[in-house]
């Protein structure tokens, strides 16, 4: 039986009933992930990043663990967390440029605040009918966000357009996987510096920054933004964070050399790849292409055999896929689709 279009509630279904590749989440594992998270940083210290899991029901776990904000990547994830009810506090960390459909969600009782590092977003947000924004600096990455010394004149640009100024944001992601641990504390504690500076000048209550890596680090900021902690990558279990590995990819072992390898059905076009190869424990890993993983190791499996294999970055891979399956061992709890997708 195939249950591909399953969704929501409790099900009969066995994980070997999956078409794969299939997204599969370890209850247990979320569970701990969201009560360790919510216990270090409870309540609006955490500001989850549905960026990760794209997945409503997801972030409602995590808004149920005690966090009443959400941090969102992109206009469709607001719309989608919106449309079911759960945008009491949403911060877009992202710039805009016509934030019209933003816009839209605000008129409709949805609180929406977006990032601003221009004048132009700054314009984009009062245009569109935003009416909160957060000033975004630059800490370090080379991505959004203002030089910290123009801070400043963009809030005040901001208030002069009607816009209520929360305070400021700013994402040190180029430190997430800094080692050795002491390392990334202290160039977070630089980073975190420039932005303090800037919050000098714009006021406000926020201080939003913040990922995985940096959770329990980043103590400058009022809110950390982590998403990948809930599900976690192969990148992430490095580090030797709290949080364990719940999301796996089961694959089906389609081909067995006799020379020494097997390959499963999950390639480049089921896996995020930028942080590298995926793992299977027990295998060594060798490459992947578009539909295709080819590893080895003894004894090898056998044709038709069940797999799970471990991304490397959880936010591409999971965009790859329509649905995540909630599951104990092998059986399937639940079906969520990734209804965040898209833009
Ligand atoms: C602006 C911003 N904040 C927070 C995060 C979440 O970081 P992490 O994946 O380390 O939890 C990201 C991830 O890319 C991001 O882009």
């Amino acid at each position: 039986m195939s249950c591909s279009g399953a969704t929501g509630g409790v099900t009969d279904v066995r994980t070997t009933d999956l078409v794969t590749p299939a997204l599969v989440v370890d209850a247990a594992a979320l569970e701990h992930n969201l009560a360790t998270m919510a216990a270090a940083l409870p309540g609006t210290r955490l500001r989850p990043h549905v960026k990760a899991h794209k997945t409503t029901a997801l972030a409602a776990r995590q808004l149920a663990a005690g966090h009443p904000g959400l941090t969102c990547a992109t206009i469709r994830e607001a719309e989608g967390l919106a449309a079911a009810g759960l945008a009491g506090d949403l911060l877009v960390a992202n710039e805009v440029v016509d934030a019209r459909r933003l816009g839209a969600l605000a008129a409709d009782g949805a609180r929406i605040t977006i990032a601003v590092d221009s004048d132009a977003t700054v314009d984009a947000a009062a245009d569109g009918g935003v009416r909160e924004v957060l000033i975004d600096v630059n800490v370090g990455l080379p991505r959004c966000g203002c030089d910290p010394a123009d801070a400043g004149a963009l809030a005040a640009r901001a208030r002069r357009r009607g816009l209520g100024v929360r305070g400021v944001m700013g994402y040190e992601g180029h430190l997430m996987m800094e080692q050795p641990r002491d390392e990334r504390s202290a160039r977070t504690g630089a980073a975190m510096a420039l932005l303090l500076e800037a919050h000098a000048d714009v006021g406000g209550e926020i201080v939003s920054g913040g990922g995985t890596g940096t959770y329990d680090l980043n103590t400058w900021v009022t809110e950390i933004q982590a998403g990948s902690y809930v599900l976690m990558d192969t990148a992430y279990g490095a580090l030797g964070l709290p949080f364990r590995a719940a999301l796996a990819i089961e694959a089906t072992v389609i081909s067995v050399n006799r020379a020494g390898w097997a390959v499963a059905d999950c390639g480049l076009k089921a896996l995020g790849m930028d942080h590298g190869d995926p793992s299977i424990e027990g295998y060594d890993v060798w490459y992947c292409s578009d539909e295709h993983v080819t590893f080895s190791g003894e004894p090898l499996p056998r044709v038709g055999d069940r797999i799970r294999i471990r991304p490397a970055h959880v936010d591409p891979t999971v965009a790859y896929h329509e649905r995540m399956h909630l599951v104990d061992d092998t059986t399937v709890v639940e079906t969520w689709p990734v209804d965040l997708r898209g833009w």
